[in-house]
């Protein structure tokens, strides 16, 4: 059973696209509070996985349910009529393509309050003084209040995901589910976004799942690791646990060569 204590709760979901199984029966329950890595080669399933825990995705018939915080999103290939709500409680980030372009980076936080006010009422720019409050917070709290007034496309990726993550703050997402956050950008930006998704964790108690191609990133900021191979989870536990033969295991035979030439994890 479910209950609104677990962020997440995915039940023998399985996706197919055509004939190509991008995830099968998966399994995988994240507590409130944390914050987890979901690692895998290209190809294995992370985005899809992630696309169907927000019912972005529909999962094939087969499937079990998928709950965030108690609120069914989806089961046996239908979304749940609680679908939005239970969206309204998880910020997602995505690589690129977070924000609007043409309108400011403000406007773009601000409308992370959106998600709780009906529909007619946001798109007819009412914001309370409490929201714009919180807006100017959250930039402040990122790092990018000096560019509140900027048009999105006039940031840089890194800027723009502080961005995204604010918007989240704003929306009160009390979940944060992001896929390749930091892989399109350079490591001092990367690891201001991971320093800053740690620090919602840390302290806000925001459940983080983060999709990596970094490990060493994974091992510095994350406390589990799912792993996901050919559409399976083949490793969930401690972020300790991912040593040499694991990683080879899971990236498979060349992931050697990595280990040996970059020195990444012993
Ligand atoms: N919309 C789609 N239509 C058809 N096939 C898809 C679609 N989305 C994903 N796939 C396939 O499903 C499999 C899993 O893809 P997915 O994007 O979930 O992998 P991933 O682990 O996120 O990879 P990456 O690390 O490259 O982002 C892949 O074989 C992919 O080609
Ligand atoms: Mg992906």
């Amino acid at each position: 059973m479910t209950d609104a204590a677990t962020a997440l709760e995915i039940r023998e979901v399985s996706k197919t696209y055509g004939s190509m199984r991008a995830i099968e029966t998966v399994n995988l329950t994240v507590g409130k509070g944390e914050m987890v890595a979901l690692i895998g080669p290209s190809g294995s399933g992370k985005s899809t996985l992630l696309r169907c825990a927000t019912g972005l995705v529909v999962a094939d018939p087969s499937s079990g349910p998928i709950h965030i915080f108690g609120d069914k999103v989806q089961e046996a290939g239908k979304l749940s009529p609680k679908v939005r709500r239970a969206r309204s409680r998880v910020g997602f980030i995505f690589q690129q393509f977070n924000l609007v372009r043409r309108i400011s980076l403000y406007k773009n936080v601000l409308l992370g309050a959106l998600g709780r006010m009906p529909t007619l009422k946001g798109a007819m720019g009412r914001f309370t003084t409490e929201d714009r409050r919180k807006a100017m917070e959250a930039l402040e709290r990122v790092g990018v209040k000096d560019h509140a007034g900027k048009r999105a496309s006039d940031l840089s990726g890194g800027q723009q995901q502080r961005g995204a993550i604010a918007r989240a703050m704003v929306q009160g997402a009390q979940a944060i589910f992001a896929d390749e956050p930091i892989a399109s950008l350079d490591p001092v930006s990367a690891r201001r976004v991971m320093r800053l998704l740690h620090d919602l964790n840390r302290e806000d108690g925001i459940t983080v799942v983060v999709t990596l191609h970094q490990v060493d990133y994974a091992m510095k900021y994350c406390d589990r690791a799912v792993a996901l191979k050919a559409g399976q989870i083949i490793y969930d536990g401690p972020i300790g646990g991912l040593g040499r033969d694991r990683l080879i295991e899971i990236y498979g035979d060349e992931y050697r060569d990595v280990i040996d030439e970059d020195g990444v994890p012993a």
